[in-house]
């Protein structure tokens, strides 16, 4: 008999994965395509500064209201010189998933500058 615990264990290890694997890409200017050999932690140590807990919120370079994704383009295309990723791409979904994990338990501040 399977233990109740058994389902959720595995999503755990799922979305584990997935933030894992962001880090990968955070640390590396291959992955993001860099022509510089820029990545996000060499400004971004353990994601410092990113404050996803913030978003959505205007962001005057882009001139709009920004998702942590489109910040996270902003940064591929201007400091690291890389290739900007889709939505949907699965590094930018790991990405996100590795920047909000490194705030886990940080409050909700959507909005704040
Ligand atoms: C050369 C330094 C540098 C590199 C490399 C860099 N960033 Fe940034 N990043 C910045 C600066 C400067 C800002 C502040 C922009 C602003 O808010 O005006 C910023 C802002 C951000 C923000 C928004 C922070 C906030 O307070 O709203 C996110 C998210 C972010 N970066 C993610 C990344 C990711 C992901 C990478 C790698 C793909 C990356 N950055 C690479 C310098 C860098």
């Amino acid at each position: 008999m399977s233990s109740p615990n058994r389902p959720s264990r595995c999503w755990k290890n799922e979305t584990y994965k997935t933030a894992l694997y962001g880090s990968k890409v955070f640390h590396s200017g291959d992955e993001l395509g860099s022509e510089i050999a820029v990545s996000c932690d060499m400004c971004h140590p353990r994601a410092a500064n990113t404050h996803p807990e913030t978003y959505p919120k205007f962001q005057p370079q882009l001139g709009r209201v920004a998702m942590l994704r489109d910040m996270i383009n902003w940064c591929i295309e201007h400091p690291v010189r890389g290739k900007v990723l889709a939505a949907d791409d699965p590094k930018m979904r790991a990405l996100e998933a590795y920047i909000i994990a490194q705030r886990k338990g940080i409050p909700l501040d959507y909005g704040k500058r």
